[in-house]
């Protein structure tokens, strides 16, 4: 492979930086404005602007993450990007703000006065020479892309992490995520996290702000059922185009019930009161997905399986006579779980029986994978109370993971998934 060189003489990067970023499941929905004067007359696409403020929790990096190296020389005769083992192009333009927002920043804070002199001139290298780098970036995500799982979260916070990290810049980067991904300023950080709308039209206070960081629930679970692992078939930004300029839903919801409904989650979230957490996930997720429907044509993300999952989880909380277990949908059929540590197992149980792995569809791969749970035959009661025969094959796998941190930088050289002689993939 070749090195990065200069008239004969070989260079090694001048810069390389490893980072894992978590992807995060909203409980409150965000939709974004995409340039139509029915809202807030110039709030824009390309600055991927909300409607509405949201709220997530960032789920581990140790079930799900992406992994980004970037390798900065001026060397390189161009930009490069690989994913998942492919180099692909940097035409892309939500790439290229990211690259572009990064780039000025490092611009902007070449002699700011707050940089110690280490951190402007690392390693001999000045912040002017940063200006002339060219990168190679390279990313993996440890789960299937674009399945419903906010790949792109992960993808772009990491992105912006790893960018950061490589070009010195410190403080929120996550108004530069949310113009890769809008869902991917709220990957930024770990816990639970806000990503407050703003106000302004060149989307600056358009931010994500941590509620409450990764310990302060611990025993807080999530199940991510994994009804289909296809690439789906609208992306979320094409759907939502068509929902802003056509669900008179949307406005309503924008206006008379996110605002109350963000006080009140946050409110759950501190006190750490479930049930209520619970009742707003479910209630918010079935709102995201009536207004997809109020969507002319109407979006429908989720299928037979993923309603039935909405069925035996009001089923199962009916029985227990309290709201043990919340259901949330994204833009795919995908069932995301939360619950707390103590119900897990037989959760697990009865989603289990209902949906059981049949040995072909599993290819030898564990059907429930992450932490650790013990699955049991379920509870005798609660089956003869539900009343549901068992649909084998129905998931394809289920993830258990848990609340954790925000990106983490990666010292140790052997994660690199760039060769740090050459910059070149490994
Ligand atoms: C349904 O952030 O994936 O998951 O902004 O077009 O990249 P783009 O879309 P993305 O939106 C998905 C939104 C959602 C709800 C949410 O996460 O708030």
């Amino acid at each position: 492979m070749a090195s990065a060189e200069e008239g004969g003489v070989k260079t090694t990067p001048a810069k390389i930086a490893t980072c894992r970023a978590p992807v995060n499941i909203a409980v409150i929905k965000y939709y974004m404005f995409i340039g139509f004067t029915f809202y807030r007359g110039k709030r824009n696409e390309e600055l991927i602007l909300p409607v509405n403020s949201s709220l997530s929790a960032t789920l581990h990096i140790d079930q799900l993450c992406t992994t980004t190296t970037i390798a900065a020389s001026k060397y390189f005769t161009k930009d490069r990007i690989w994913l998942n083992g492919k180099e692909e192009s940097l035409e892309n333009p939500r790439l290229k703000t990211c690259l572009k927002e990064i780039r000025r920043r490092a611009r902007t804070r070449k002699s700011a006065p707050e940089d110690s002199e280490s951190d402007q001139q690392m390693n001999g290298i000045t912040a002017e020479d940063k200006l002339d780098w060219r990168v190679h970036i390279c990313s993996e995500n440890n789960f299937p892309t674009a399945a419903g799982l906010a790949s792109s979260a992960a993808g772009y916070a990491c992105l912006v992490a790893t960018l950061a990290e490589v070009y010195g810049i410190k403080g929120n980067v996550s108004d530069i995520a949310r113009q890769g991904s809008g869902s991917a300023c709220r990957s930024m950080y770990g816990g639970f996290v806000q990503w407050i709308m703003g106000e302004r039209d060149d989307g600056i206070d358009s931010i994500a702000d941590q509620v409450e960081p990764e310990d302060h629930w611990p025993n807080m679970r999530v199940l991510i059922l994994v009804v289909s692992a296809e690439k789906k078939s609208t992306s979320s930004t094409s759907g939502m185009q068509t929902t802003v300029n056509t669900s008179p839903l949307l406005q309503y919801r924008a206006d008379h019930v996110v605002p109350q409904r963000m006080e009140d989650m946050i409110k759950a979230v501190k006190e750490k009161d479930f049930e209520a957490f619970a009742e707003l996930t479910m209630k918010d997720s079935n709102q995201f997905h009536a207004v997809c429907l109020d969507t002319h044509p109407p979006i429908s993300y989720m299928n037979d399986i993923s309603r039935t999952i909405v069925s035996l989880v009001h089923a199962y909380n009916d029985f227990h006579n309290r709201t043990k277990v919340a259901y949330t949908f994204d833009a795919g059929p995908n069932a995301v779980l939360y619950l707390l540590e103590k119900d897990v197992s037989d959760v697990l149980s009865f989603i289990n029986h209902c949906f059981p792995p049949s040995d072909s569809s599993s290819n030898g791969e564990t059907f429930i994978r992450g932490l650790a749970a013990d699955v049991t035959t379920p509870n005798k009661k609660l089956l003869n109370a539900v009343h549901f025969d068992p649909r084998p094959n129905s998931l394809r796998y289920i993830i258990h993971t848990k609340v954790g941190p925000g990106p983490q930088t990666i010292e140790e050289t052997a994660c690199h998934l760039l060769d740090p002689a050459t910059g070149m993939p490994k």
